[in-house]
C-alpha cells in the first residue's frame, strides 16, 4: 500500500510528509484552485523540492483536446522535470494523449476514471497509473469495490505493468476498501490520513497510559529512569 497526499497545500504537504510515510503527492485543477492564483511553476516545483527526486508527482493537463495535452505535458517536463507524471483525464481526447506520451515515454497517469472500461482502456493505451474515483463512483450508485477489484484482476490476469491510483476519498473506511479491493496506492486529503491517528478512543487510551505511569513513577519518563 503506497499512500499520497491529494493537495497542493506546501504547509500540508511539508508537515505530513514528515509524519506519515507518504509516497508521492497529486493535484487538479480543482485542488490547485484552492491555493489561488500561484505561480504554478514555481509552486509545482518547491513540492517538488519537498518531496524529494523520487517520488512520484503527479500534475494534470488543463487542455481538452489532445494536442493542447501534449503541449502541457512538454511544459511541465521542461519546466519542472522530466520525473512528473502527467495526469491526463481519460477522454476521447485524453486517451489519445495517453497513447502519444507513452510512445514518447512519458509518466502518464490516466484520471477521472468512474467505469472499469474506462480503466481498461487507459490500461491498454499504456497508462502507469489509472485513477478511479471512489466516493464520485459512490455517489452516483456505482460499486468502486467492484469496479477497483476488476481492474486489479485484468492487471494480475494480463500482468499489465499498470498501477491503480484510487482517488477522491471522503473518509478512511473508503481508503480500506479501495486498497482491500487491490488498488496499491491511494491519494487523499492529508486531514483523513490525520483523522486516522487522532480519533477520541486513540487520544484517550493514551491518557490513560500516562496517568497510569505518572501514578507510579511521578514526571520521570522511561528515558529518565
Ligand atoms: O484526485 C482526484 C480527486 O482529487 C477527486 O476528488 O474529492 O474532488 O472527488 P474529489
Amino acid at each position: 500500500m503506497r499512500y499520497l497526499l491529494d493537495t497542493a497545500d506546501l504547509a500540508a504537504i511539508r508537515r505530513f510528509c514528515d509524519i506519515f510515510p507518504v509516497a508521492g503527492v497529486t493535484s487538479n485543477p480543482s485542488i490547485v484552485k484552492k491555493e489561488g492564483k500561484i505561480d504554478f511553476f514555481a509552486h509545482m516545483n518547491e513540492i517538488r523540492s519537498i518531496i524529494g527526486p523520487g517520488k512520484p508527482l503527479h500534475i494534470q493537463v488543463t487542455a481538452l483536446d489532445t494536442e493542447g495535452m501534449i503541449r502541457d505535458a512538454d511544459t511541465l517536463l521542461t519546466k519542472v522535470d522530466k520525473e512528473v507524471y502527467v495526469k491526463v483525464p481519460v477522454t476521447m481526447e485524453g486517451i489519445r494523449a495517453i497513447k502519444r506520451l507513452k510512445a514518447q515515454g512519458v509518466h502518464v497517469t490516466g484520471t477521472a476514471i468512474y467505469s472499469s472500461q474506462q480503466g481498461f482502456l487507459a490500461m491498454e493505451a499504456g497508462a502507469d497509473c489509472i485513477a478511479p474515483y471512489f466516493n464520485r463512483m459512490e455517489n452516483m450508485g456505482l460499486d468502486p469495490d467492484g469496479i477497483i477489484a476488476a481492474l486489479a484482476e485484468m492487471i494480475r490476469l494480463y500482468q499489465y505493468p499498470t498501477e491503480i491510483l484510487a482517488a477522491s476519498f471522503k473518509n478512511a473506511g473508503q481508503v480500506d476498501r479501495a486498497f482491500l479491493a487491490g488498488a496499491q496506492t491511494a491519494t487523499m486529503d492529508p486531514s483523513i490520513l490525520e483523522g486516522v491517528l487522532t480519533q477520541p478512543h486513540i487520544t484517550n487510551a493514551v491518557a490513560a497510559f500516562d496517568a497510569d505511569w505518572k501514578s507510579v513513577f511521578g514526571e520521570c519518563t522511561l528515558a529518565e529512569l
